[in-house]
Formats: C-alpha cells, structure tokens, sequence
C-alpha cells in the first residue's frame, strides 16, 4: 500500500490518494476531507446530446444511452472543425504557427477515438531511468507550490513508471474542459464539487495557467513553460481514465479531467506578441480561445461571475498585502476607473481591457477593474466556441441553488447524474467563505465606492446580459447583498 498525498493547497485540500491491490486488481479511492468514496465501477450514462460541432461517433450505451467520443479521424471539413468562421487564411497560418511554437508539436495530436477525454499515447522508453521523468518539470521546480507539486511528481512516478515500462507507452491526455473564470467568484467551491463527481479525475493543480500566461512567458523569464510540463499534471488523472471503462460500454473510457486556471477567460496580457495581431490596431485579433479551439476543438469551456462591485472589493482585499481600508479602496477605486474612462475616450473598451501597460498602473494594479468586465471576455468566447461548448454561471445563484448549478455543469460536462448518496456527499458541505479573519475586521466597501463601482459596471452588465441573453447577469439592486466569499486562491489570476 502506497499513500501519498498531493497537497493542492489551503488548510482543507490534502488530498489522500491510496492504491490497494484487492483481487479485484487495482482499485482506486479517493479521499475527500478524510471521506473516503470508492470509484464504482458500474456507470450509466446520461443521454449525452449531438453538438453539430463535435464530429463525434455515438455509442449506443444501455436503453439508448450515448456517449459522444472524439474520432480519430477528424471530418474532412478539418477548417471549420478548428477554426471560427470568418478567419483570414493569414489568421489561420498564424494559428497553426503559434500553437506549433507554443506546444512543440508540428501538429495537434489526434485524440483516441475511445476516449471522451482529450488523450494520445506516446512511446516510452524503460530505460530512461527512474528519477528523471519529472526531474525538470517548470510546475515541480519554480512554480509557487513547486515543493508539494515535486513531492506529487516523485509519488506518481513511483507509481507509474513500471506500468509504462510494462506496456512502453504512457497515455498523455490534457483537459476535456476548463473553468476559465473568474477569481473571487466561488471557482474554489465549484472546482472542489466538480471534482467531487466520480467521473471526474483529479489534476496536479488548480492552478495551472497554462494557456493563459505561462505558455507565452514565465514570471521574470522571456520564454514560455514548456508544453509537456503541463501535460505531465495530467498523468495521474491520464492513468484513472485510462484504467476505467464502462460497463455498458466496455471499451469507452468515460472519465474526464478539466483544468481550473481562474484567469484563462481573461488574460490575453501577451497578446501583441502573438503571432497575427497587430499593435497599431490596439487590441488583439486573436486570443487564447483562438489557440484552444484549433488544439483542442472539443473543449468546454465554463465560467463563474459575480456582481463586479462585490467581486472587486473582495479581489483588493484578498490579493492585496498592503495596508487595507475602505476609504484607501474608495481613493483607488476612483483613480482606477478615471483611468480606465480616460483610456475609453481614445481607444475601445476592449482595447483598454486587454492594455497591459494600462492595468500596470499602480490604481488599477491594486484595484482590478478590467477583471470584471466580463462581456469583453465573454464575446471574444462566442466568437470562437460554439455556444454549447460553453457554460456561464453566477455566484448567487449557485448560492441559492447549488443543486441545479451543479446539475447544469454536470449536465454540460455530460456527466451521468449523481445517485442520492453522492448528491448528498459533494452538497452536504456548506459554501467555502475563506474571507480572513483579518480581512473581515476591515469591514465592508464604503456606501459611495459601491455606488460608484455600481455606475462604472452598469453599462458592462448590460452588454454581459445582452450577449447571454440573460438578464440576471444586470445583477439587480435586490440582490446585491452579498453571499459567502469563495476559498483560497494565493496566486493571483
Ligand atoms: C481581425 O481580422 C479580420 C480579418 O481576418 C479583420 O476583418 C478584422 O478587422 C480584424 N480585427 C481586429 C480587431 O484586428
Ligand atoms: C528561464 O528561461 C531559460 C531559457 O531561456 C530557462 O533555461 C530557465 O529555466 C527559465 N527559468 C525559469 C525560472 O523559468
Ligand atoms: C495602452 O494604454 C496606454 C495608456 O495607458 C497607451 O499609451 C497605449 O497606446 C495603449 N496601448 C495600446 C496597444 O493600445
Ligand atoms: C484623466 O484625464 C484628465 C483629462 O485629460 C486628466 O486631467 C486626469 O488627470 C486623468 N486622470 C488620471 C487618473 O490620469
Ligand atoms: C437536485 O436536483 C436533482 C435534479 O433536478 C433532483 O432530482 C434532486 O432531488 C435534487 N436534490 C436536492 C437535494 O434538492
Ligand atoms: C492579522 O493581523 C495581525 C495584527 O494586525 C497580524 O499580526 C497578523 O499577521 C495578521 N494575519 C494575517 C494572516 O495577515
């Protein structure tokens, strides 16, 4: 018996991982806050809808049931599969030619057709020697849990090394989907439900910011972490999937594993290096939703968001070590949107969201306004994905209903449903508010600031509400009083 645990972070996320050899053969459990849950290994599958995108082979599972699965051979319409419409052949050349520089592979791996999670098998050589399969990996050397990140990586290999070198392959998968957004709207809760399902398997990392930031540049470094770094966090949660199938579907592997980086949906900070944008337009024509959809054509893509006001004053106070108060938020508050308006009156409101020299100014550093101008980083979504690839939640309501916000990702991530025992288990726990002692004496934003901010984000709202046809996301007066602040999240996204 080997048990190790991965520490992801914070006081109440260690997470046990234990391999028992039953007769059964290799069983898997895992261990939640010391509630250990045993991974069934009989599934049912809930009606998994077509998606005129995904080009997908259907499964015919017990009573009809579906499962939708990528094939290997991707439609002969390869252009629209991975591209959104209206590209410029130049814009799809500069596509290609960045995700090649950025991954290192000259083309996007063809994904196992009998997997529903994005995966690949990659030769592996027995005599590369323990020890040196994670040994330079930038997540297990420089990044801010790098201590705990190499300790997982020795226990996993410790693990997995022999059943590589037994079958001289090592199955690589990446995300099937992302929780692209946003810090400080409950993406710590939602993360630790979402993988609470036991079709779910567990990451290195919540914090990978792989495609937002770190492929493009490492702090204080010119070049970019390199692309099977990040794929290693995934080689646990690689071994789950591949180990498990479905019984009414024997040889589909159903389980799927998602990335939690909280500033994906946002951060496009490097975007006048990417190839085919231009700065004299100021405002990027590709993003990183550009670059995802032509890597990975099938991959969701979800977002929490929370009144922007509320959302703003909690960011300041958890990510901000200097001295905190309301009335130095208020004085911050104020500059930070005058020179955000100022930016406006000469260039777009997109232009100043993703203005990286803009958002370095001291106000606006401390204060993050463009964080909460989601309908920017929303559209540039829509642009790209098509809508049901896509999932857009509030706080509140996950609040006030987490049972069918729940239901809805699952439902999104074609996840079977939970049984009563298991709804029980992933909602008995009440919301995560980690809003420190510290920073609750400070006490709440002044009436004015709110006000303020209010104003600045109404305009915002709107265009949010408008582009998802929702107008719950105007966030009316009634329901600003606040809920529970989300859980810890030390790196800033
Ligand atoms: C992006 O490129 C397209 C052509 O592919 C062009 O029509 C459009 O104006 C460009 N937009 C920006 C913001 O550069
Ligand atoms: C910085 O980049 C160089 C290559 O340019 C690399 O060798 C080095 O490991 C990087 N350092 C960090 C901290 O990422
Ligand atoms: C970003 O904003 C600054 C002012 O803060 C402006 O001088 C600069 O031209 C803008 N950059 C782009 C690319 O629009
Ligand atoms: C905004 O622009 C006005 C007019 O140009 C200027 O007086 C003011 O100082 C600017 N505000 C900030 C915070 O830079
Ligand atoms: C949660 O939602 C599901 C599906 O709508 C429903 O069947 C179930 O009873 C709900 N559970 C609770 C605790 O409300
Ligand atoms: C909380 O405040 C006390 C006194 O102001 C200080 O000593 C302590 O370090 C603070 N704790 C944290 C976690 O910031």
């Amino acid at each position: 018996m080997t048990p190790f645990t991965c520490g992801l972070k914070g006081r109440n996320l260690v997470f046990t991982v234990l391999f028992c050899i039953s007769a059964f053969g290799l069983t898997t459990y895992l261990g939640f806050n010391g509630q250990f849950q045993h991974r069934r290994m009989h599934f049912i599958f809930r009606e998994h809808k077509p998606m005129h995108h995904q080009f997908g082979l259907e499964n015919p599972g017990e009573n009809g049931q579906k499962l939708t699965l990528n094939l290997e051979k991707p439609p002969s319409d390869l252009e629209t599969y991975r591209f959104p419409a209206g590209l410029s052949e130049g814009m799809k050349k500069s596509i290609e030619k960045s995700v090649r520089w950025m991954t290192g592979l000259k083309e996007p791996p063809k994904f196992l057709p009998e997997y529903k999670n994005p995966c690949w098998y990659e030769d592996f050589d027995p005599l590369i020697g323990k020890g040196k399969i994670y040994r330079d990996n930038w997540y297990g050397m420089f990044h801010p849990y790098a201590k705990k990140n190499s300790g997982a990586f020795k226990s996993w290999e410790f693990n997995l090394y022999s059943w590589w070198s037994q079958n001289k392959k090592r199955l690589r998968c990446i995300p099937y989907f992302y929780l692209a957004g946003i810090a400080k709207c409950g993406t710590t809760d939602l993360f630790q439900r979402i993988r609470s399902h036991p079709d779910v398997a567990d990451g290195l990392l919540k914090m990978s910011q792989w495609w937002g930031r770190l492929a493009y540049n490492t702090a204080g470094n010119g070049s970019g972490v390199p692309f099977i770094d990040f794929v290693d966090l995934f080689d646990y949660p690689a071994r789950v999937i591949e180990k498990y199938t479905c019984t009414t579907c024997p040889k589909l592997h159903h389980q799927i594993v998602g990335d939690y980086s909280t500033n994906t949906l946002f951060d496009n900070d490097y975007w006048i290096r990417l190839l085919g944008n231009n700065p004299q337009l100021h405002e990027p024509n590709i993003t990183t939703a550009h670059y995802i959809r032509y890597f990975q054509p099938g991959a969701k893509i979800l977002a929490i968001f929370r009144e922007p006001t509320e959302r703003l004053y909690s960011d300041y106070l958890f990510f901000y070590k200097g001295v905190k108060s309301p009335e130095r938020f208020h004085s911050l508050a104020k500059q930070a949107v005058e020179l955000f308006d100022n930016c406006t009156k000469i260039f777009s409101v997109r232009s100043c969201a993703y203005n990286r020299t803009l958002h370095s100014q001291e106000a606006l550093r401390i204060v993050r306004l463009r964080v909460g101008l989601y309908h920017v980083y929303v559209n540039d979504y829509l642009r790209v994905f098509p809508r049901d690839q896509l999932l857009f939640l509030r706080l509140e309501d996950y609040h006030n209903n987490m049972n069918e916000s729940l239901n809805r990702v699952y439902n999104f991530l074609g996840l079977r449903d939970l049984n009563a025992r298991e709804e029980y288990k992933v909602l008995r726990k009440g919301a995560v508010n980690s809003r420190s002692k510290n920073n609750t004496k400070i006490g709440d934003a002044l009436e004015r600031t709110k006000i303020l901010l209010r104003n600045f984000y109404a305009k915002h709202n709107d265009l949010l509400a408008e582009a998802l046809g929702d107008d719950g996301f105007k966030w009316h007066a009634n329901e600003i009083k606040q809920p529970a602040d989300n859980g810890p999240e030390k790196i800033a996204s």
